[in-house]
């Protein structure tokens, strides 16, 4: 589906290689639903530079020219990120090679994508649980090898190569009520207000949106995060939204229900303050989703996080999505 001045916001999906090849269902839905796309983990380093200096695009390449034939925009995920990192990288000896092994990586993809990739998220997760400050930064071999100056680096080399790319830090726990996520977002906001200060080239926050379905939502305190990420003059856009059910009844019509209640609590409170260009959900079909690989059920039931069932069959959770991706429009 082309984008459209019609909607409210892009709704696109995280999609997989080599599903998008071999199952033509999936590669239905994806392509009757989606605005955009981003690739699961086929541009993450792991999959891009295994050898160190060799590069391979193949599966990347996949996801690009799917979405190229049926008109779909791609997002970049992702160029810094402490995780997903090839065993090599932890010989790297200095401050020097780190940053070298950076660039070349960043310019090399950014660079490659061009014109086609608008949109990246060019640092992934910069901190841990419960961090005491903006300086409180995730371990990484990037933070280890270069210190927090990885971050204005990872940006400003993006920016470089691509110019016309929208350049987004993204990090999950954001929209929950309880210190340990209050002080994610006090610490995210600081880390954001600190590059804008200095006059790194950053576009958004991207919002990760991974929901536990028994978890409370801090509105307010949510509100008061977009509101001042709006103020700074920054997008915010939802990035990975799936609502994580392992703690949900069986019964699948009230597990769907209370799934589909969750995520609109959560995008009323987002689509009420920031207006996201683009809800993007981790995955599209609970067929293909990586929520069992961390929250598989004690009951072994499969997972439903996602808009779609494993049959391609929409569930209450994409009619949250299309209500507020139409909201006053139709
Ligand atoms: C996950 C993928 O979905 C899994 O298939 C992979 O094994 C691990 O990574 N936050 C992110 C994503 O930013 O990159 C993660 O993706 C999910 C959490």
């Amino acid at each position: 589906m082309p984008a459209s001045s019609q909607s409210n916001f892009l709704y696109g999906a995280a999609v997989r290689t080599p599903a998008l090849i071999t199952d033509h269902p999936y590669q239905e839905l994806v392509a009757r639903y989606c605005d955009l796309v981003v690739p699961e983990g086929e541009l993450k380093w792991a999959s891009i530079q295994a050898k160190r200096g060799v590069f391979n695009f193949d599966k990347a390449d996949a996801v690009v020219d799917f979405a190229k034939r049926h008109g779909i925009g791609v997002r970049g995920h992702t160029l810094a990120w402490y995780a997903a990192l090839p065993a090599w990288t932890k010989d790297m000896a200095s401050r020097q090679e780190a940053e070298r092994v950076l660039e070349q990586h960043i310019r090399t993809v950014v660079g490659r994508y061009a014109g086609t990739i608008r949109s990246w998220d060019v640092v992934n997760e910069p901190f841990p649980d419960d961090p005491r400050s903006s300086h409180d930064l995730r371990k990484s071999v990037w933070l280890e090898q270069i210190g927090r100056e990885y971050i204005p680096l990872a940006f400003r080399i993006a920016h470089e190569t691509d110019p016309a790319a929208r350049l987004f830090i993204n990090e999950y726990d954001i929209a929950f009520a309880g210190s340990r996520f209050k002080s994610k977002r006090d610490a995210l906001l600081g880390l954001v207000r600190e590059l804008v200060n200095n006059k790194v080239p950053i576009h958004g926050v991207g919002i990760q949106a991974h929901i536990n379905a028994d978890r409370q939502i801090d509105s307010v305190g949510l509100q008061e995060f977009l509101h001042a990420i709006s103020s700074l003059g920054l997008e915010v856009i939802v990035t990975e939204l799936d609502v994580i059910d392992f703690s949900l009844p069986a019964d699948i019509q009230l597990r769907d229900a209370l799934v589909a209640a969750k995520a609109y609590e959560f995008l009323d409170v987002v689509c009420g303050v920031a207006a996201p260009p683009a809800v993007l959900t981790w995955g599209i079909t609970d067929k293909y989703t990586w929520v069992p690989i961390y929250f598989t059920r004690a009951d072994k039931l499969p997972n439903r996080p996602l808009p779609f069932d494993r049959n391609m069959r929409p569930k209450p959770l994409y009619s949250v999505i299309e209500y507020f991706r139409y909201r006053g429009r139709r």
